[in-house]
């Protein structure tokens, strides 16, 4: 057998990637300040399994989504699909277990998700969405509190730029009707709007037939911040005037009772999953170029396409690795995974005084490692700088005979004597 073919074999599969103990370090950091805002908003953790059946994800979307997914077969004949996303498994369990529960209902997640993405920087096949669902109301605080939650979270993992865009699928249903156009035309225009490619749409609405001032004004209502001029451009509509009226509402909340500085309006907004209606939104991080959203959510439908009785809801999901990536790419200093204490049996006879001394020091609640290759102390002391050790413990024959155990500062040097009794006390300082 050929050689690459072999080593190709044994290589990590495509769009995927390894974390190694530095990495993971990081992101269970910015995890665990994810997971905080959560509750301190309220919001209780939910899991489900990382695959379902694939009909979950077809039943709204249809066939065609099954290209962008990972399915199969399982050995008793069942279709299943890794999970892309979980908002219709949370969905699928809420229908399961929780529809008795007191409402409102807020569930948080953090789970690995699956889509066959071409990968790039910010596009993987396997990457990781922080998220929550709000079952059981829509009144305009709630969709106040539900986008300062994913703004506050952002902001509170130490991220400096981003910027906060809100949408409503209705206005911009009621936008497309002044058009004229059919349904499959609308379908290919989404792309054009999803990537603001406004010199590409304006074409394609002029090939269908749309007049070069309905398209230029079709083009300004998805770029204008004034609400004014939109509800003037839908107000055929009486159901996208209402929507416009209470966006209003949130915006004044966000900006007033959330502090949040400047909520964007953005009709552009098209979200790229099916079940979205109203209220849409997406937080981006201008630092990370082409793959720069961090943030997608808003108002949707699942529940009673699943066979559950009909309650508002609503939600979002951070994508967990680019909001790594734009951390890193502001320069964001992560604290460095450290150790507190690193313990040096110096000679073959203090190592059953080492190993005590180490579970005396775990069982109090630190963490500490211990030379477990018997070198010398010049090359233990090295390998604890390297592990960023806070402190070393050093016992050799002296301290054997005195009782004690020599305690050094790794940062300042410095060193001391006390018996093992007394090192808990003095590493906390
Ligand atoms: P989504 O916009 O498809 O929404 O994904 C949310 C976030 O996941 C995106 O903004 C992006 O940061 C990240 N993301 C998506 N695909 C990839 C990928 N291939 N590689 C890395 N990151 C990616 C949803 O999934 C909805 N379920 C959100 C939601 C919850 N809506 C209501 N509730």
């Amino acid at each position: 057998m050929a050689r690459w073919f072999q080593r190709s074999v044994y290589q990590i599969p495509r769009g995927t990637r390894d974390f190694v103990p530095e990495e993971m370090w990081k992101r269970r950091f910015v995890q665990r300040g994810i997971e905080e805002t959560f509750r301190g908003f309220g919001y209780g953790e939910i899991q489900t399994p990382s695959f379902e059946t694939l009909e979950l994800f077809t039943a709204k979307s249809g066939a065609s989504i099954i290209d962008e997914l990972y399915n199969f077969v399982d050995k008793g004949g069942r279709e299943l699909a890794l999970r892309p996303e979980l908002t219709a498994p949370v969905i699928r369990c809420y229908i399961e277990r929780l529809q008795m529960a007191p409402k409102p209902l807020k569930l948080f997640y953090f789970g690995n998700c699956f889509r066959y993405d071409r990968p790039q920087k910010g596009r993987y096949r396997e990457f990781w969405q922080a998220g929550c669902e709000l079952l059981g109301t829509d009144s305009p605080e709630a969709h106040a509190e539900l986008i300062a939650l994913a703004f506050t979270i952002l902001r509170h993992i130490g991220l400096r730029d981003i910027v906060l865009n809100i949408g409503n699928l209705t206005v911009i249903q009621a936008m497309f009707e002044r058009l004229r156009v059919t349904d499959a035309v609308k379908k290919d225009l989404l792309p054009f709007i999803d990537k603001s490619q406004f010199e590409d749409l304006f074409s394609a609405l002029r090939v269908n037939d749309v007049s070069p001032q309905e398209a230029e004004a079709f083009l300004e209502m998805l770029q204008t911040p004034d609400l004014e001029k939109i509800t003037a451009y839908v107000s055929r509509s009486k159901q996208a005037v209402a929507e416009l009226e209470r966006l209003r509402g949130v915006l004044t909340l966000l900006k007033e009772s959330f502090g949040i500085p400047d909520p964007r309006v953005k009709m552009g907004i098209v979200r790229g999953l099916d079940y979205y209606k109203g209220l849409v939104f997406e937080i981006e991080a201008p630092v990370l170029g082409a793959e720069k959203q961090l943030c997608g959510g808003g108002d949707y439908e699942l529940v009673s396409l699943f066979g559950g009785t009909l309650v508002p809801q609503a939600g979002f999901a951070i994508g967990f690795d680019r909001a790594l990536l734009a951390l890193e790419t502001e320069g964001y200093a992560f604290p460095e995974a450290s150790l507190d204490v690193f313990v040096v049996p110096v000679s073959e006879a203090a190592m059953g005084a080492a190993l005590s001394a180490a579970t005396q020091l775990r069982f109090q609640g630190l963490s500490v490692d211990l030379d477990l290759v018997r070198r010398g102390i010049g090359k233990a002391l090295k390998y604890a700088a390297a592990q960023h050790a806070r402190f070393a413990v050093i016992i050799g024959p002296k301290e054997l005979e005195d009782r004690v155990v020599t305690l050094r500062n790794m940062t300042d040097g410095s060193q001391s004597t006390c018996p093992v009794t007394e090192l808990a006390v003095r590493i906390r300082g």
